[in-house]
């Protein structure tokens, strides 16, 4: 297949690659950085830039499935200005991919899209066990930020464009990602849960996450489908876990919220939303994980 990426060079983007390259897929990525076109082997890069609504075109020559996975990091701090940056690439960019399409007047051999969704989109909640079907609500800034994005990406369903959306949990990863910042203070034994740790976390294997792109754009899924393992675990046993796998004690109390949230600000919602999400849709179209469970899954990235 000939598969186009946006977000290519990212924590996802970069395994997706590594993966899709090694199945003999054909790839064209989208980068917003100059200095990054050439630097993928097996791969032809094509620079965009979605603030200047600037896109080459010859990115999407031949290409049967697009990945769009682009979007401005939201481990950052949510000033205003930060807060419009991680709105407004997911908007803008896929309004982009949307437009030169349309643009293209059906000049284009794209079938299908799988579209990088989250599960910010579900409010924080002790007791809802989310499934695909509930109706978002915009009550915080990462749901508006989601539903906003999501709304962008049936632009290509509206084109005649099959288009599966993955809500993405925590993604687990060798490089960054959440487990880097959590390594370290474990190291020095010192893992600690946030908060009461009892807020569920919804999470999954890199690799899992490149698998069910890959399935998914093979099979031609449609409709939207929650990226999580089938195993969430409480940010308790997430801190556990990771400290068992590092074999490094756990033993101190959790941190307190009120310090957490004065110096994180919004962003400590990151650390403190509790969801618990469900797996079944993706288990019921036949994705086989890989690592279903945490300790394996964190153990393999170590
Ligand atoms: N990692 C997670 O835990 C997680 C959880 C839920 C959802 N997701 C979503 O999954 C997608 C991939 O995640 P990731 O962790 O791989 O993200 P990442 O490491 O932050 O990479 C995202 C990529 O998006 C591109 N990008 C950054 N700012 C941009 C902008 N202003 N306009 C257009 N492109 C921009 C960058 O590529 P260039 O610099 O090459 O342009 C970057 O490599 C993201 O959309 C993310 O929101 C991730």
């Amino acid at each position: 297949m000939k598969i186009l990426v946006s977000g290519a060079t990212g924590l996802v983007g970069s395994v997706l690659l590594e993966q899709a390259i090694a199945q003999g897929h054909e790839i064209h990525y989208l980068t917003t950085r100059k200095n990054q076109l050439d630097t993928i082997s097996g791969a032809k890069g094509f620079y965009w830039n979605p603030k200047k609504n600037e896109i080459d075109f010859k990115c999407f020559e031949g290409v049967e499935v697009l990945i769009h996975l682009a979007g401005a990091s939201i481990s950052q701090r949510w000033t205003t200005k930060n807060k419009k940056e991680i709105l407004d690439s997911r908007v803008d960019g896929t309004n982009l991919l949307v437009n030169t399409l349309k643009q293209l007047h059906g000049n284009h051999q794209l079938e299908q899209v799988v579209a990088a969704s989250a599960i910010g989109i579900y409010p924080s909640s002790f007791s809802t066990v989310y499934t695909e079907d509930y109706t978002p609500q915009s009550n915080s800034f990462l749901e508006e930020v989601v539903i906003a994005w999501e709304k962008a990406e049936d632009g290509f369903a509206r084109l005649g464009i099959k288009l599966c959306k993955l809500r993405i949990g925590l993604v687990l990863t060798a490089k960054g990602g959440v487990l880097g910042p959590l390594k370290i203070p474990n190291w020095f034994g010192l893992g600690a849960a946030f908060g009461n740790g009892q807020q569920t976390q919804s999470w999954i294997h890199v690799d899992d996450l490149v698998t069910l792109s890959l399935q998914a754009s093979t099979e031609q899924w449609e409709g939207i489908f929650n990226a999580v393992s089938p195993q969430p675990v409480s940010q308790k046993e997430f801190t556990r876990t990771l400290a068992k796998a590092m074999r490094r004690p756990y033993f101190m109390p959790s941190l307190p919220q009120l310090p957490i949230r004065l110096v994180m600000g919004e962003m400590s919602t990151l650390v403190f939303n509790s969801q618990n999400v469900s797996a079944a849709k993706v288990l019921q179209k036949g994705f086989k994980y890989q690592y279903p469970d945490l300790f394996p899954a964190i153990k393999s990235l170590l």
